[in-house]
C-alpha cells in the first residue's frame, strides 16, 4: 500500500489544538494519482497472497454414482487492475476503489468413484472483481499522523472455470464445488488484507521523527498541530514548524500568523513555510550565543589593500597608531537582538542588530579594547532548495553604524563605513552563506523526494511547489 504511504508519510501529527502553524504543505489530487500508480504495483503482489482453502468432498452425479473429489493447491497467478481511483474523502480521509478487476486462479483437481480415478488441472477467471475502501486520517495524541480503516466492501463478478483434462461431466461438478469456496475466499479475504495494509502503515507512520535534528544547537518540531484538512480536491496538513534550543524548548516572544494557500493544483504538493519558521530560528541562535563571528587580520585575502591592523585604521583614527603601532587587531561581532526576517513580494529582508567589540592585540597576545561600535544591518535573502532541504545566500542592503563606547577617545565613525563595509561583504555574509548553504530541514520522508520543485517569496511565506517521487 505505497500509494497511502506516499500521500501520509509526508506529514506528521498534531497535539494542540487552534495553533498556527509554521510549515502547510497541501496534498493534491495530482500526488494520489501519481501514489496509485506506484502503490497498484504493491497492492496487486498483496492480493496475489490471498489464501484460497482446499476444498475435498463427495457428491452424486447421475450415472457415474458417488463422486469423491479434492481440490488443492488453489492459487492467485495474476490480479490485473483495470481501473483503479484514490480520491480524497471531504472530512475523512481518502477513498481507494480498484474496478473491473481479473484475477486468474490457477489449482488442481483428484477424484475418486467406483469406476476408477482421475486428476488433472483447472484454471478460474474472475471477472469483474471490484473493492472499495475508505481510509480515515487524523492525529493521534502523540503528535503523529494516524491512518485506520473505515469501511470496506468488495464484489465479485462472474467466474470462469477452464478444466485441463477430465471428462466433461466433472465441468459441471467442479463449477458448482469451486464457485462458493473461491467467492467466500475472495470476500472473506479482501477487505482484511486492505486492513492489514492499513495497519501496516500505521505502525510506520507511529514511528516517525516529529523532530529534525538541525546541529549542536537547533532542532526543529514537525508535528502537525491541527487534524488534516480534507476537501475533494485537496488536503491541508498544519506543522508546528518551530525551531528549538535542543532539550530546552522555550517559547519565542512571538507567535506564528496564519497561512492559507493560494489556489492552485497543478503539482503534486505546495509547501508554505511561514516567517515565523526563520525567526523562530533567529531566536534559538541568538540566545544561544551562536550569532557572533569573531575577524581577524588572518581572514581577509591576502590581495585585500584594508587589513584589519592599527595602521589601517590609523589612516581613520589617528590616536590608534600613537597608542598602538603596528599591531593587529581583532573585532568580535555578536548579535544584541534576534534578527528579524520579513516577507513581501519576491523579497525577503532581514534586519540584524549588533555590536562589534573592537581589540589591539598586543606583542604577548593579551588584547586591549579599543572601541564599541553597533551595527545596523539589513539583508536581502534569496532561498533556494537543495534536495529536500531549505537554503539560502544573503546580501547586504545596508550597514548603519555608531560608536557605542570607546577606550581611545572620541572619533567619526563615518570613516569607517567603507572599511566595514567591505569586512562585512568579503567576511561575515560568506561565513553566513557558508552557514545557510547547509539547509534546513524539512518534513519529508527517507524514499520520498522532492521533484522540480520552484520556491516563491509570498506576503508572509515562502512556497514551495513541487511533484514528488517515490523510490523503493
Ligand atoms: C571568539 O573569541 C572568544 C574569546 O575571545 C571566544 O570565547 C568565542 O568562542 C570566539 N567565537 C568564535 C565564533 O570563534
Ligand atoms: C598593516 O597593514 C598595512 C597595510 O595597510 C601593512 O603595510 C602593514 O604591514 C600591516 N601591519 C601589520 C602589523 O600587519
Ligand atoms: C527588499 O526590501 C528591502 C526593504 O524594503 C529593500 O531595502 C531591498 O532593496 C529589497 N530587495 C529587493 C531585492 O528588492
Ligand atoms: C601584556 O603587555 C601589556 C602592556 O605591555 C601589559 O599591560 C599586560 O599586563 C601584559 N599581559 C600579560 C598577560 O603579560
Amino acid at each position: 500500500m505505497v500509494w497511502i504511504v506516499t500521500v501520509v508519510l509526508l506529514f506528521l501529527s498534531s497535539h494542540t489544538i487552534c495553533t498556527n502553524p509554521a510549515l502547510k504543505a497541501r496534498v493534491t489530487q495530482q500526488a494520489l494519482d501519481y501514489g496509485r500508480q506506484v502503490g497498484m504495483q504493491v497492492l496487486q503482489e498483496e492480493l496475489k497472497k490471498i489464501n484460497i482453502p482446499d476444498v475435498s468432498g463427495s457428491t452424486h452425479v447421475s450415472v457415474i454414482g458417488k463422486v469423491h473429489y479434492q481440490i488443492s493447491g488453489i492459487r492467485i497467478q495474476a490480479f490485473s487492475i483495470a481501473q483503479s481511483t484514490v480520491a480524497f474523502s471531504p472530512g475523512t480521509g481518502m477513498k481507494l476503489s480498484l474496478d473491473n478487476t481479473n484475477i486468474a486462479i490457477h489449482g488442481n483437481w483428484r477424484v475418486k468413484y467406483s469406476l476408477g480415478r482421475d486428476s488433472g488441472s483447472f484454471d478460474v477467471s474472475v471477472n469483474g472483481f471490484s473493492v472499495s475502501a475508505l481510509i480515515g486520517m487524523s492525529t493521534d495524541q502523540t503528535g503523529r499522523p494516524a491512518v485506520k480503516s473505515m469501511g470496506c466492501s468488495s464484489n465479485v463478478g462472474s467466474l470462469r472455470l477452464k478444466l485441463h483434462g477430465g471428462a466433461s461431466w466433472l465441468y459441471n461438478l467442479f463449477r458448482s464445488s469451486l464457485e462458493k469456496p473461491i467467492h467466500s475466499a475472495l470476500v472473506r479475504e479482501i477487505c482484511p488484507k486492505v486492513s492489514e495494509a492499513i495497519n501496516s502503515l500505521e505502525l510506520k507512520l507511529q514511528r516517525l521523527k516529529v523532530t529534525a535534528n538541525v546541529d549542536k544547537i537547533a532542532e526543529i518540531d514537525y508535528f502537525l498541530v491541527n487534524p488534516p484538512v480534507i476537501t475533494e480536491t485537496f488536503m491541508d496538513l498544519d506543522f508546528k514548524g518551530e525551531f528549538y534550543n535542543i532539550g530546552r524548548h522555550q517559547e519565542p516572544p512571538f507567535t506564528a500568523g496564519p497561512l492559507s494557500f493560494p489556489e492552485q493544483t497543478n503539482h503534486m504538493m505546495y509547501l508554505a513555510v511561514s516567517e515565523f519558521f526563520f525567526n523562530s530560528a533567529a531566536f534559538v541562535y541568538h540566545r544561544a550565543g551562536a550569532l557572533q563571528i569573531n575577524i581577524t587580520d588572518s581572514m581577509i585575502p591576502k590581495s585585500s589593500p584594508i587589513r584589519l591592523n592599527t595602521s589601517t585604521f590609523g589612516g581613520f583614527i589617528p590616536q590608534l597608531k600613537k597608542l598602538y603601532p603596528e599591531m593587529l587587531m581583532l573585532m568580535k561581532i555578536h548579535s544584541l537582538k534576534q534578527p528579524a526576517l520579513t516577507m513581501t513580494s519576491d523579497n525577503i529582508t532581514i534586519a540584524m542588530t549588533g555590536a562589534a567589540d573592537t581589540f589591539a592585540i598586543l606583542p604577548n597576545s593579551s588584547l586591549a579594547p579599543l572601541f564599541v561600535l553597533n551595527l545596523d544591518v539589513s539583508v536581502s535573502a534569496t532561498p533556494s532548495l537543495s534536495g529536500d532541504k531549505l537554503t539560502g545566500s544573503l546580501v547586504i542592503n545596508r550597514l548603519g553604524l555608531s560608536l557605542e563606547h570607546s577606550d581611545i577617545g572620541p572619533f567619526e565613525t563615518s570613516t569607517l563605513q567603507g572599511m566595514l563595509n567591505v569586512v562585512t561583504k568579503i567576511i561575515v555574509l560568506p561565513k553566513i552563506n557558508a552557514f545557510l548553504a547547509k539547509g534546513y530541514p524539512l518534513p519529508s520522508v527517507d524514499q520520498l523526494s522532492f521533484v522540480n520543485p520552484t520556491i516563491k517569496v509570498k506576503e508572509k511565506f515562502l512556497m514551495i511547489a513541487t511533484d514528488i517521487k517515490y523510490t523503493l
